[in-house]
């Protein structure tokens, strides 16, 4: 469905000034009363896009630098710096959301800060990003898609750009223009607590659904209803020595391009709008320093047009002096800087470098232009406020049935014996396992929050309630522990990993936790047919566990909408997910990928039954 961002409305004609002093008295973020969000989308809907190049010429030092500042308005030291600064971007960290969590705090919050950025002498928008990964999922309400690693097993890019535009959709509801995402890393050790951010271990997946995730997410040009899309992070995030976050890739610039370079190449080819930057280092060297990635090879050999911004504080993290680590970052092509926490020191330094001739006045002027033209292309100007005609698309009935699906294609099916599965509807299931009851496991990290939490985060379907729905005619007991098993036909035994985020989900030793396996021992002592489901967010070494058991089914972190996976256990959809990684036997295995030299997994890359 396609929704006009253009409206005829009661304000439109009525010029900048009457609008900020209209408007402009908002105070505190989202509390005060005020206009409403309709009046305000209203108000500004004949502002035309201006001139980039004629801005540019307007705009003082000051002016630009702003626009290439980055803050979190929950962490900013005091939210009128976005005016003072000439602040050109806001962010929500992930752990950076208003309360209560509810769709219209998320418009009064944009609402509030854009009025600041518009009351400024050039009135240039801000830009407002979140980490929407697996749509819009730091709201409470939204559909929570399946995180990439379970895309990746759908080997289906149309369903990934048909979820890119309802993430698109669903952040437009609350007014939010750019996300950070899609992430195309291309994990290589599954001991890395990012892997089920990226779509699997091959370029060829990265590639694949960058693109469509890109399109997706972006539109096509002229549709009304996209927002910037931000290909991350860039280069070698995955590549890590021993799955370590944020830590270094070693490798040839030969390896390093032949694995996680091709998924920018098509992001940039499907017109991503920007990009950023790992915190990671390539041999020894910072990513954010590194001019031949990031300028020659990003934006040279690669023709990328959109701009480039750092990523949490990590300018902060390279070495030598605060004004030498602003110098390396921007010199090396940099264009926006991610500062929550040291914008006014960003603000000051960078000022002092143009002016001594250490920071070219030409490399800001590329960078302002960067963004100006992406602000532009995403018509900020026209429509600087959140629109109230996407309200309704948040959780929509027709994106958790497109979550639905996504979930049932990206569900693989690892082992099947004596076809115990499909299981018949009628007939009497015993659920067992704390995992099978529990929303924020099912979603993972980055859902209502950042590292994700258990309980009962957002709205959805767990896999017990679906299960529950989904056995017409026949019998669902649930229990916390095998007990009771004599009357049922089989037991399905839901296990798997707490939700984690970026380095706290960096392992050692992949596995099950000691109750989880328990429960499936448990379950195979009663000579009872056992189905085991994991939500996980990478492969985890099961070779003994699931010795004995019937069938497994991974399901890796799906989401808000658990019916898929109960349409696949009772067989209304039969599986058709492929691995997008291979499944090692031990811990000891890891680093484990396809084309290793010694390759020899409990399950290839690519594997997946049907029935
Ligand atoms: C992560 C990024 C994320 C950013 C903003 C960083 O810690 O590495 O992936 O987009 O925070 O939340």
């Amino acid at each position: 469905m396609r929704f006009p961002r253009h409206q005829v409305v009661p304000f439109a004609g009525a010029p900048r000034s009457l609008f900020v002093a209209l408007f402009g008295v908002l105070g505190c973020i989202g509390v005060q009363p005020g206009p409403s969000a309709g009046q305000l989308a209203a108000s500004r809907a004949s502002v035309p896009t201006p001139d980039i190049e004629e801005l540019l010429g307007k705009m003082t030092l000051e002016e630009k630098i702003g626009q290439m500042t980055q803050i979190d308005w929950k962490l900013a030291k005091n939210t009128d710096d976005v005016r003072k600064l000439y602040v050109g971007s806001v962010l929500n960290g992930a752990s950076s959301l208003p309360e209560p969590n509810a769709p219209q705090n998320w418009v009064k919050l944009v609402t509030s800060i854009q009025t600041r950025a518009l009351s400024t002498r050039l009135g240039i928008p801000i830009i407002w990003g979140t980490d929407a990964v697996h749509g819009n999922a730091l709201v409470r309400g939204a559909t929570i898609f399946p995180h990439n690693i379970g895309m990746g097993c759908t080997r289906n890019p149309e369903l990934a750009e048909k979820v890119g535009r309802a993430a698109a959709l669903e952040m437009l509801a609350t007014g939010i223009p750019w996300t950070f995402a899609p992430c195309i890393a291309v994990p290589r050790d599954e001991r890395w607590g990012r892997t089920y951010e990226g779509f699997g271990e091959t370029p060829e997946l990265s590639e694949m659904m960058a693109a469509a995730m890109v399109k997706g997410l972006q539109g096509e040009p002229g549709q009304p209803e996209g927002v910037l899309a931000c290909a991350k992070h860039f280069l070698g995030d995955g590549g890590t020595a021993g799955g370590k976050d944020q830590g270094d890739t070693i490798c040839s610039e030969q390896e390093l391009r032949a694995i996680h370079l091709p998924g920018y190449a098509a992001a940039v080819k499907a017109g991503v709008g920007s990009i950023m930057v790992s915190f990671s280092r390539w041999n020894g060297a910072p990513m954010h320093a590194n001019k031949h990635l990031i300028t020659d090879v990003l934006k040279g050999e690669l023709h990328f047009e959109g701009f480039v911004v750092s990523d949490w504080e990590a300018i902060d993290t390279l070495p030598g002096s605060n004004d030498s680590k602003i110098e390396a970052a921007i010199n090396a092509g940099v264009d926006m800087a991610m500062v929550p926490l040291t914008y006014q020191w960003f603000v000051s330094s960078l000022r002092h470098l143009v002016k001594k001739g250490r920071v070219p006045m030409a490399r800001i002027d590329d960078a302002v232009r960067r963004i100006l033209k992406q602000k532009a292309r995403f018509k900020l100007w026209e429509h600087p406020f959140p629109d109230p005609a996407y309200a309704s698309q948040l959780g929509s009935p027709e994106h958790r049935a497109l979550a639905r699906e996504a979930v049932r294609q990206s569900a693989v099916l690892l082992k099947n014996q004596d076809a115990v599965l499909p299981l018949p509807k009628n007939g009497h299931i015993l659920l067992v396992g704390s995992k099978a009851d529990d929303m924020g496991i099912q979603c993972g990290g980055w859902t209502t929050g950042w590292a994700g939490r258990r309980g009962n985060v957002t709205p959805g379907t767990t896999i017990l309630r679906a299960i529950e729905k989904a056995a017409v005619g026949g019998k669902v007991k649930f229990a916390p522990g095998v007990r009771g098993a004599d009357a049922a036909d089989a037991i399905v035994v839901v296990v798997g990993e707490e939700p984690y985020a970026e380095g706290t989900g960096d392992r050692k030793e992949l596995g099950l936790s000691r109750d989880d396996v328990s429960l499936i021992t448990a379950a195979k002592a009663s000579g009872k047919k056992v189905v085991v489901v994991l939500v996980t967010g990478r492969p985890l070494p099961i070779e003994q566990v699931i010795a004995g058991v019937q069938a497994v089914l991974v399901v890796w972190l799906p989401g808000s909408e658990g019916d898929g996976v109960a349409d696949v256990l009772f067989g209304d959809f039969k599986p058709t997910g492929k691995l997008s990684h291979s499944w090692p036997r031990s811990s000891s295995q890891i680093p484990i990928n396809q084309g290793d030299a010694s390759y020899a997994p409990l399950f290839p890359y690519g594997f997946g039954l049907g029935y």
